[in-house]
């Protein structure tokens, strides 16, 4: 089989944020993807990393990621081990730990190198003990020491193969996005949400020249990092990027939606001194009316409604809106994730 010229053209990169990566690069990882996306409905088989092993660690549940995951690796000739950090000696940064239940982060990440060819992880909220960073401070250990690439599956500040499969679907419907209208809302939810969709969406929204407009209520600000990344992608790239309170402005004459929950950052570390779940709860509760109708879909420019999933149906959106084959991109979004984790396994796997 002749491999096609993406493959193990990024050899080695570890996969940790969209903004690691140019625009450039993101544009050839879309179109392996779009070449995977049309051999999967092909049928045609991609035997590209025969023997390969992903290892893919799980500190919180998932249903698109781990499956997305799973069965891309195969598809691509190769087999994923799942790990559950309860099976395992919890892999665990140094202050936490626990002698015979943990193991060294470090220790773990050189093990697992000698075993197989990419380390996956997933890791935030509860499993990053609602310390804003954390979770991604775990990432960012095993790529110090994993001498084979790591793949971020979500932590608490990114979520970068989301991003990926979000500005396919943008790209699908406009190829070129750039000053298309995307608004990024904070949606209601009863539980508590990460906030690495929310960052890795203005992050790629102004990475791609989109005017992003992120809308949320007073509490709920993205992290400064993030906010200071997407102003500086809007001035590279062409885009603006503007920040405002209300769900209504927001939507007006928008291409694309993206209404969707997330944590409001004042209750939790290092924004306050303590965790606060309830106080965040609490608080988040007096946004219910933070939710995406079809009236607010008709002030739209005909826009696209997107959102990650799981939805909230009932708080983040109600059924009509999430369910309108007109303008719902909510499983092309979920069926991207397949083709862009392919097309970046194939580009840095060894
Ligand atoms: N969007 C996403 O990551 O979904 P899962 O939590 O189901 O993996």
């Amino acid at each position: 089989m002749s491999l096609p010229s993406y493959v193990g053209k990024m050899k080695g990169k570890h996969f940790l944020n969209t903004n690691d990566f140019t625009q450039e690069e993101i544009k050839e990882i879309l179109e392996a993807a779009r070449d995977l996306r049309k051999k999967f409905r092909e049928r045609t088989p991609t035997n590209y990393l025969p023997g390969r092993t992903l290892f893919m660690l799980f500190y919180n549940r998932s249903l698109r990621t781990r499956n997305s995951f799973e069965a891309g690796i195969y598809q691509l000739g190769g087999h994923a081990h799942f790990l559950s950090p309860q099976d395992v000696y919890t892999p665990t940064l140094p202050e936490d730990m626990v002698p015979y239940q943990t193991e060294s982060i470090a220790d773990v990440a050189r093990v697992l190198s000698r075993y197989g060819d990419a380390i996956a992880i997933r890791i935030y909220g509860d499993a990053a003990k609602w310390h804003i960073g954390r979770g991604h401070r775990v990432i960012q250990e095993f790529a110090k020491w994993s001498s084979i690439p790591v793949l971020n599956m979500e932590d608490d500040v990114y979520h970068p193969f989301q991003a990926l499969a979000d500005i396919m679907a943008i790209t699908d419907v406009a190829p070129n996005p750039r000053g298309k209208k995307f608004v990024v809302s904070y949606a209601y939810s009863g539980g508590l949400k990460p906030l690495a969709v929310p960052q890795s969406c203005i992050l790629i929204g102004t990475q791609f020249g989109m005017d992003v407009v992120l809308a949320h209520p007073p509490g709920f600000e993205l992290e400064d990092h993030v906010i200071q990344a997407a102003k500086e992608n809007a001035d590279r790239y062409g885009g603006s990027f503007e920040i405002v309170h209300d769900m209504r402005e927001a939507f007006e004459g928008a291409d694309f939606v993206y209404p969707k929950a997330w944590s409001p950052k004042k209750f939790f570390p290092p924004y306050n001194s303590k965790v606060d779940k309830d106080g965040a709860k609490e608080y988040q509760n007096k946004f219910q009316n933070w939710i995406c109708t079809q009236e607010l879909m008709d002030l739209t420019n005909k826009g696209k409604y997107m959102h990650c999933g799981p939805a909230d149906r009932g708080q983040e959106v109600i059924d009509e809106v999430i369910d309108n084959p007109e303008y719902s991109l909510y499983f092309e979004q979920a069926e991207n994730r397949l083709h862009v984790q392919k097309a970046v396994m194939a580009m840095v796997l060894p």
